[in-house]
């Protein structure tokens, strides 16, 4: 650690005379710093100093030891908004039970053989929502978490409600990378309306199942886990945790949706063969694993490597870590770049190409995809969208036509990556020979 240089020595970004108007992630040439400076430079953003680390190195290295980094700290807005034993914004010990805990919701085990309800789910909001024009992102959140609230977690969820939990989720996340602004946008008289509505229903729902409501299901199963091992079942923890089943991650996955059909639908060959193989998609199949969909399972990791939701992780160093020679302290602010390998065309030929065959017969590593984050904070709902993403493209492309609106377009952003936009028009008309017909 001695031989390690200081922070204050390293390259700077501002050096390059990129563009960087430092005011949005997505407004900085990281790709272009990564090839100048390597993988570890310095950064003015927001007003402050920020270290970036990018690359397989510094994948390989943010993912060793997560200790080393302080999520307390870096994931306040997370405990600001979803209390204090929310699972983004623990550490170490805490952080593990936290997850222990979480695994009869999330773990695959705990979700595959929900394949047929969260099927069944789908199939109906997409034949109601048929031959009208949608806004495609509301769409899929609506029906990702209806779907969960008849798996996951079986609860009364109308309409209503299910808007409100939508516009919280998305005033929510918008405001965790917000900084100083974060206090006024999460004071806006809709949003704390919405947010009672959210709290008031978790609340009502948690205080069912204290009282004894039986209900099967992988809420319950994490309560009942929870008593098996002797740990306390408090009121404060659980809300948060029914928050995560039912609602948290549909915006990114409706994301990926979007900017996945955009791209499928300007790839006419491509769609024409999946559309033949997802001709044979049903949810028994889906049970025997991917093995019958190999197009759809290239599909999808395509998708999740060109449009990755959460492309970069604001992280701050809880313990002095060195890395590519240079030493830093405790507090350090990093802005971990942990899909930018998914753009370096020395490990995905042509990166910004759609081309989902290049996933046939070939394995890239774990440190080339960071669309989910990785180590012992890898996201929760991995599985999750493993399972809905394959539900709603099977279903979609088996029954339905589908006519996009012109605009907006999804553009990969050539910086980096971030899609700029995710919203979209759509029309689904039942195929003639569709059982939804
Ligand atoms: C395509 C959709 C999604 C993407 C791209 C995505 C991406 C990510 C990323 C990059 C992280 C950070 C991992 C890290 O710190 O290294 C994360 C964490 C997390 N995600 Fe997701 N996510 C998605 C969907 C979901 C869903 C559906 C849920 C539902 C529960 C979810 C819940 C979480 C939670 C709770 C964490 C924090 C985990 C922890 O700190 O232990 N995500 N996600």
């Amino acid at each position: 650690m001695s031989d390690a240089l200081p922070i204050d020595a390293l390259p700077r970004y501002e050096d390059l005379g990129l563009p960087g108007a430092q005011t949005e992630l997505e407004q900085f040439d990281h790709l272009a710093a990564y090839r100048k400076l390597g993988p570890i430079y310095q950064l003015t953003f927001r007003g402050e100093r920020w270290v970036a680390m990018g690359g397989l190195e510094a994948n390989d290295a943010a993912w060793r030891n997560p200790d080393q980094w302080d999520y307390h700290e870096s994931q306040t807005p997370f405990r600001e908004t979803m209390g204090p034993t929310h699972v983004t914004q623990l550490d170490g010990p805490q952080h593990r039970r936290k997850r222990v805990n979480l695994k009869p919701g999330f773990a695959m085990s705990a979700i595959f053989g929900l394949i047929p309800e969260i099927d069944q789910s789908v199939a109906s909001d997409l034949r109601l929502a048929a031959e009208r024009p949608l806004n495609l992102h509301d769409f899929f959140m609506t029906a990702l978490t209806r779907a969960n609230s008849r798996s996951v977690l079986k609860c009364d969820f109308d309409d209503v409600t299910a808007g409100a939990f939508i516009r919280f989720e998305e005033h929510f996340i918008r405001g965790t990378s917000m900084g100083d602004a974060r206090a006024a946008y999460y004071a806006e008289p809709a949003f704390v309306r919405d947010r009672e509505t959210v709290f008031a229903f978790l609340g009502d729902l948690v205080d069912r199942r204290l009282a004894g409501e039986a209900v099967e299901d992988n809420f319950q199963r994490m309560i009942d886990g929870r008593r098996e091992r002797g740990e306390p079942v408090e009121r404060s923890e659980l809300i948060p945790e029914a928050y995560l089943l039912l609602m948290a991650g549909t915006g990114n996955t409706a994301k990926l949706l979007n900017s996945g059909l955009q791209y499928l639908t300007q790839a006419p060959e491509w769609l024409a063969k999946l559309q033949a193989e997802l001709a044979a998609y049903a949810p028994q199949k889906l049970l025997e694993g991917m093995a019958s969909f190999p197009l759809l399972k290239v599909t999808l990791l395509e998708i999740e490597r060109l449009f990755p939701a959460a492309p970069v992780m604001a992280r701050c160093v809880g313990e002095d870590l060195v890395f590519g020679g240079y030493r830093l302290p405790k507090g350090t602010k990093v802005l971990h770049l942990q899909t930018l390998p998914h753009f370096l065309e020395e490990i995905y030929e042509d990166p910004y190409r759609f081309a989902p065959e290049r996933w046939i017969g070939r394995e890239y590593s774990k440190k080339s995809q960071g669309t989910f984050g990785g180590s012992t904070h890898l996201c929760l709902g991995i599985n999750l969208v493993r399972l809905q993403m394959p539900i709603v493209i099977g279903n979609l492309l088996r029954d339905y036509d589908l006519t996009l609106g012109d605009r907006p377009r999804i553009s990969v952003n050539v910086n980096y990556g971030v899609p700029q936009l995710a919203d979209l028009e759509a029309t689904f008309r039942p195929k003639a020979s569709c059982a939804a017909a």
